[in-house]
Parts: C-alpha cells; structure tokens; sequence
C-alpha cells in the first residue's frame, strides 16, 4: 500500500522489541501505532477520512488488529493544540498506556495533551545515545526524559531539565518503569537558558547533551525561546558545559530549520568559542520517509 510501511518493517520492529513506530505519512498527515492504539494525525478532515479507510484496509492485511484509533487535528497556531480524540475503540478503557521501543518501556497518556509522550522520530538518536552509554548526560528540554531513561540504562548519570514539572514527573515514571536506580537522575524544573548558564557556574561538565528545543515557548516568567532566534544562545552555553570529547545533538521541529542551517549555527559557535568537532547525520529512521520527523545532527567536539 502506498504511503504505509511494509510488513517486513513491521517484523523487524517486532523481532527488536518495538511496538511504536509510524505507519504512513502523507502530505497533510500521518499514522502512527502505539502499541495496540492507532494516531491518525490530520490537517483536513479529508485526510483523516482517507487514512482512517487505509488504516483498517492495512491493519487488515498486516493481521494488525488495533484497540483503539485516536485522531488529532494538526493546527496552524499551537495555541489550537488539543489532546487527541477516540474516533473507535473503547471510550472506557483507560487513556494510560505503556510502549516499548528496543526493549524500553515508556508510559504514554492520550489525555495529557496534544503529545502523548513519545516522539517517535527520536528513534535512532535515542538508540544512538544508548549505544554511546555517556557517563553524564545532559537532557535540555527534557519533555518525558526519554533519553535519558537510554543514559541511565547503561548507568549514566543525567540532568533533565524543562519548564514542566508535569513532564518531569511523567519523566520519572518513565525511569520507574525500567527499573532505574533515581540516585544519579537530577531533575530541574526551570528555564534551560537559566538553567546552563548556572551549570557552568557550578563547573559542572558532560559528555553527552540533547537539544531539542520546541519552534517556541514562554517561561513562567513570560521570556520566549523561539528557536531560529536562541539556538545559537543555547549552544553557546551548551559548550560550556560540554566535555572536550563531547557529543550534543542538534535537533529541531521548526520546519523553517534544515540541517544544513543546523551545521551552520554549529559552526558558528565552534569559532566564537574555540572549539572543534565534526558533525554527523542522524541515522535515518525506517518508518519515516526523507524529510519527514525532526532534523537533527550530532556535534562531536574534539
Ligand atoms: C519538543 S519537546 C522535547 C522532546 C524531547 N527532546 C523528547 O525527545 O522527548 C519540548 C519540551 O521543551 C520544554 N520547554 C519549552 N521551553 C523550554 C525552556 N525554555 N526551557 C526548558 N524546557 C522548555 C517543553 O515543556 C517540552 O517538554
């Protein structure tokens, strides 16, 4: 079926422990299973007819029965976001699930919000950071501390930082599911632009630290971090804090931003703070067509 992920893939996901992964993109939308529950995310009510119909015929085919089918509309101004809603399935079952990705359990919660808790397209930079098992990992924007659940797996330390406590407390249940010991995992509920800056101050340093910033936001005192303005800032205070071999990911959902403009911010604060490293592709993401999900590179410093 055209736009829909291939049964070998969906074998391979299953054979490697992972039950969450997109299904189709489309031009004006996406499918994505979370375990036994589908998300149809649309940004016309033609799309959400179209997938919806391709869904069942694929889940059909694939012997993929699913539980339950949410939808969401994609809005053009994120003050519009809203939690997904139950097109079939359901409406009793609770809105809490659990997922599994390469053997990790992550909670979900279809009613927490517009984000269920899980960015898929992190996949690959997720299993990246898994694979380089960092001591000290600093997660900035930290949403449900996904990567840092991969850090502390192979008995890192890490430092979550986000605005949200909420996140933050979804983020522990995250740890808490895997069995993770909570000694070496700092939480930090605040600014990640005042935050770093306090970091380097204490001379606190890390080898490992994801920036994946959202396109915009407001702290609680009513300061805006909008991405093509402040990731430069961000970065620059980032390598303070960064180890000499160090590796930080670059990552953005600002569809303004490609990954060429990422390399040149990159390289931008390289100069101004006398530093060196390379950058690298993010491995691509089987599921996901070119272009589609974050863009994302890793600085390694030298
Ligand atoms: C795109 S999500 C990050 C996703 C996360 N990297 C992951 O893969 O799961 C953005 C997160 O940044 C947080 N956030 C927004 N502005 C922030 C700020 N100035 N400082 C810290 N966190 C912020 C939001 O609360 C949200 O949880």
């Amino acid at each position: 079926m055209k736009d829909w992920i291939d049964f070998g893939l969906v074998r391979d996901f299953s054979a490697e422990q992972t039950n969450a992964y997109r299904l189709c993109t489309k031009s004006d939308g996406w499918a994505e299973r979370y375990g036994p529950d589908a998300l149809i995310s649309y940004k016309t009510e033609a799309t959400r007819e179209l997938i919806l119909h391709e869904l069942n015929e694929w889940s059909l085919l694939a012997s993929q029965p699913f539980e339950r089918i949410f939808g969401r509309l994609l809005p053009k101004q994120n003050s519009e976001r809203n939690a997904p809603q139950l097109i079939a399935g359901d409406a009793a079952a609770p809105l809490q699930r659990t997922v599994l990705e390469r053997n990790v359990y992550y909670a979900l919660d279809f009613g927490a919000g517009y984000s269920a808790g899980l960015f898929l397209d992190q996949r690959e930079n997720r299993h990246f950071v898994r694979r380089m098992a960092p001591r000290r990992l600093l997660n900035c924007f930290a949403y449900t501390c996904s990567f840092s659940v991969v850090a502390a797996l192979n008995g890192g330390s890490t430092v979550s930082v986000d605005l949200s406590q909420k996140s933050l407390a979804r983020g522990r249940e995250n740890f808490a599911l895997n069995s993770i010991s909570m000694n070496e995992q700092r939480f930090i509920a605040d600014d990640a632009l005042s935050v770093l800056p306090r970091l380097a101050r204490k001379g606190e340093l890390f080898d490992a630290i994801i920036l994946d910033p959202p396109t915009f936001s407001r702290s609680r005192t009513g300061k805006a971090f909008q991405v093509e303005h402040d990731f430069e800032k961000l970065l620059m205070t980032a390598l303070e804090v960064a180890e000499r071999e160090a590796k930080v990911l670059l990552s953005t959902n600002c569809t303004r931003l490609t990954e060429r403009t990422l390399e040149v911010m990159g390289r931008f604060c390289l100069k101004a703070s006398r530093r060196a490293g390379i950058f690298t592709p993010s491995a691509s993401l089987p599921d996901f067509p070119p272009g589609a999900g974050a863009r994302s590179l890793w600085l390694k410093l030298r």
